[in-house]
């Protein structure tokens, strides 16, 4: 049996797959920690304690905008979810590949190799991909063809734009920017209108819901939700309808940082590669892509086409696999040895 696992450690979500039994574990990358030294739980377990949680009890994200910001704990959450992707089945040692962020500093890109390293899991060998190859692998780009294709990833901390030809990446530009700043966006424009304070889950469940990249204010279609939050006046619990109208308002900047961003990096694609992005259109990928029509938002700003595909959040993770069981990409992963990381 291949003892081979994937690993895409993102700000909002981590992904492990498990080359044995085929299967995705895609849970929150959240860690709670009890005294300051007992871990309580991890991932969707520990984001419900997200917020509500007594002083004791810390819940912390350890990746903040793309990159590992708390190593420890990043390590301990990696633990727990290696024995919960081996289904507690005793696994004592594995194979890894790891996805990594391009548009970033070596010492960051050595972190995300370290959490594995320094962890209790025995390592027999630890590889690494770039995130937009592995994107690219996730969506069936041929990665031998020497046409260009631009990548859009857009996650929760990070927009991450590349543009790739010939299985190497051309262009790969980060931009802090994602699904996390709308909630938070949402959770301030909702304090500034009625004076009731959200939580950060209570944003997120509202964006779900409402944000549409394409709506248009004042529309009839407006659509309301209730939410449920601390009123900041009276200091009690409060209810009230949000409307469509509102989160337009919260995510409408945010929707143009994105456009601006990839016009950028269209102006710095190299000619020859433009025109094949014109021909192929932008391939759209990461959680925050399921924002309504926002495939569409993008295709009228650029002239574009738009690809989108199916469970965007997965992508990188699902090439990560590919190139686990496919042997064509086999050459594909690096270790720091070969090439410093
Ligand atoms: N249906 C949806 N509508 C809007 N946003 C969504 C939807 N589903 C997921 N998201 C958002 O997608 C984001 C998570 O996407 P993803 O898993 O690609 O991020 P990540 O890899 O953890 O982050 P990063 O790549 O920035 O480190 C979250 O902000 C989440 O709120
Ligand atoms: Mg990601």
């Amino acid at each position: 049996m291949q003892l081979i696992y994937g690993v895409d450690m993102g700000t909002s979500n981590i992904k492990l797959y498990n080359g044995s039994t085929k299967e995705i574990l895609n849970e929150k990358n959240v860690i709670a920690i009890k005294n300051k030294k007992e871990v309580l739980a991890a991932g969707d377990e520990a984001f419900e304690m997200f917020q509500k949680a007594p002083d004791n009890i810390q819940v912390s994200f350890p990746v903040r905008e793309g990159v590992i910001a708390d190593l420890k704990n990043m390590e301990s959450l990696f633990e727990r979810f290696f024995v919960k992707c081996n289904k507690l089945r005793t696994v004592r040692s594995g194979r890894f590949i790891i996805a990594v962020p391009t548009d970033i500093t070596e010492v960051e890109k050595r972190a995300f190799y370290d959490v594995i390293d320094e962890s209790n899991v025995k390592v027999k060998e630890i590889r690494v991909v770039e995130k937009p190859i592995a994107d690219a692998i996730g969506i069936g780009i041929d990665m031998e063809s020497s046409r260009g294709n631009m990548i859009v990833n857009i996650g929760a901390d990070t927009t991450e734009i590349s543009v790739i030809s010939g299985g190497g990446i051309v262009i790969s530009r980060i931009v802090k920017t994602g699904g996390n700043k709308l909630d938070e966006t949402i959770v301030n424009i909702v304090k500034k209108k009625y004076n009731i304070h959200i939580g950060l889950k209570t944003a997120e469940q509202i964006k779900f819901a409402l944000a549409d990249a394409m709506y248009e204010e004042g529309s009839d279609e407006e659509e309301v939700c209730n939410v449920f939050g601390r009123n900041v006046i009276t200091g009690l619990p409060s209810e009230r309808p949000v409307s469509s109208d509102l989160i337009y308002e919260a995510i409408k900047e945010f929707l143009v940082s994105i456009v601006d961003a990839i016009k950028a990096l269209l102006e710095r694609t190299p000619p020859e590669l433009t025109a094949d992005i014109e021909n192929a259109g932008i391939f759209l990928t990461g959680g925050s892509t399921c924002i309504k029509n926002i495939e569409q938002l993008i295709a009228n700003e650029t002239g574009l086409k738009i690809n989108t595909v199916r469970t965007p959040g997965e992508s990188v993770i699902r090439g990560i696999a590919k190139i686990i069981s496919d042997p064509q990409y086999k050459k594909i992963p690096y270790t720091p040895r070969e090439k410093t990381l």
